[in-house]
């Protein structure tokens, strides 16, 4: 099987593949959801697992924190080992209010203030988008299941502590519904390649209210999450 300086896989990687930023979050989400269950991935712990979700194969591995590890990992996932639909599932600071602890959040569109889409040398500035297949799919999800999601501008951002207090105010002015920091990576690199990715999230922390959740919270949250992302391994 091939390898790349960061993944050496031990086991197949599925075409679906859905990417949390800590990878003891993948292997409990493997453990959790997942059959048949083979690791495929130990390089620098960052652990990869495959296994079936209702008879389909699907891959979680973790994208570590930051542009760079996921568009790194996104871009061996895709080029080397065939991966044709990510989706990176975590958490997120809501920006609005109304966009609430343990909401679901749809990256539609990510915002940065990286210049990682700099490489692509493009006349003007590029818009990170999402998959509009996979978003509607999981909108479709998310309306059975009675779940609240909104849909909308995220920003990615590379920095998480500010020296400049107004930085998050002027990304909220602009409507953007939630930061993170890794969507804009994963986008551009999926779009370059030709392949699907979407961003999924539930709210951790308000930047309205300055509320945060709970641990025990945190994980009703993302297994109403995880019961949105795991049924688009089978479109
Ligand atoms: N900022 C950046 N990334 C995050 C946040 C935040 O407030 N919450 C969860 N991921």
């Amino acid at each position: 099987m091939k390898s790349t300086p960061h993944i050496n896989p031990q086991a197949p990687i599925a075409e679906t593949i859905l990417l949390p930023g800590d990878p003891l979050r993948a292997k409990f989400i493997a453990e959790t959801y997942l059959e048949d269950v083979q690791q495929f991935n130990s390089v620098r712990n960052m652990l990869g697992f495959t296994g079936t979700y209702q008879g389909t194969p699907v891959s979680v591995m973790g994208s570590g924190m930051g542009i760079p590890s996921i568009s790194l990992y996104a871009w061996e996932l895709i080029h080397v080992f065939g991966c044709k639909k990510l989706i990176r599932v975590g958490t997120c600071g809501g920006m609005q209010e109304g966009v609430n602890l343990y909401d679901v959040v749809i990256g539609q569109a990510a915002c940065s203030n990286s210049s990682f889409t700099d490489q692509y040398g493009l006349p003007g500035t590029y818009a990170p988008i999402a998959s509009y297949r996979l978003i509607e799919a999981v909108r479709e999800q998310a309306k059975a299941k009675g779940v609240t999601t909104h849909v909308g501008n995220i920003l990615s951002s590379d920095v998480f502590y500010h020296a400049d207090p107004t930085f998050n105010e002027r990304w909220q002015k602009m409507g953007v519904l939630a930061v993170e920091m890794e969507s804009a990576g994963l986008y551009a690199t999926a779009a370059h390649a030709g392949v699907e990715a979407l961003g999924i999230f539930t709210v951790s922390d308000s930047l309205v209210t300055g509320a945060e959740t709970t641990a025990e919270e945190r994980q009703t949250a993302f297994t109403q999450m995880m019961e949105l992302a795991l049924p688009l391994a089978a479109l």
